[in-house]
């Protein structure tokens, strides 16, 4: 059964793996750690069974929040994992009128995930990305 909850400390080593499996510059264990311990960042994690399959981490503040990272697992893509968490997310912070997101301009998955679930392109952030060099787009979902 597929279930999205808030992240505990018990999921880091899962999240670690999502994040080396899923980005170019991963963010280390450690800085999970931090991050999932600041006040104004909440992480979630989308299981089926037992099993962390994806991953996303929201930074709120005030009535703005700020999609840092979504990743699904490479082999559980394309089943329509990332559109329920990502839904998920965006009803667990009701306080937030502004979501706002940095995306790859070249990350054709992503950007229609993010279409998808009403996020619109903002600004074309040249040369915004390094390690590939890629330009980014700021998107933006409300007000
Ligand atoms: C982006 C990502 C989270 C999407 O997760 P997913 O579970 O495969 O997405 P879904 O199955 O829910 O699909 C959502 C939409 O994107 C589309 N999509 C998914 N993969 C796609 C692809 N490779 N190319 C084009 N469209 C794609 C789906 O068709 C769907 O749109 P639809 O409803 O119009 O059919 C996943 O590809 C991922 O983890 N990528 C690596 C990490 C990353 O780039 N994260 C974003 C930046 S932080």
């Amino acid at each position: 059964m597929i279930a999205v909850r808030e992240a505990c400390p018990a999921d880091l080593p899962a999240l670690a793996a999502l994040e080396r499996a899923c980005f170019p510059d991963p963010w280390s264990a450690e800085s999970l750690r931090s991050g999932l311990a600041r006040p104004e960042n909440r992480f979630f994690v989308l299981e089926d069974g037992r099993e962390v399959r994806a991953y996303a981490a929201v930074r709120t503040v005030l009535e703005e929040a700020e999609l840092l990272r979504i990743a699904v697992d490479p082999a559980f893509r394309g089943r329509g994992s990332g559109r329920i968490l990502l839904e998920e997310v965006l009803q667990a912070v009701p306080e937030a009128a502004v979501w706002r997101l940095d995306v790859r301009a070249g990350n054709t998955a992503a950007l229609r995930l993010y279409e998808r679930c009403g996020f619109e392109k903002l600004v074309l952030n040249r040369g915004f990305y390094t390690d590939p060099a890629e330009d980014g787009w700021l998107m933006q979902r409300g007000s």
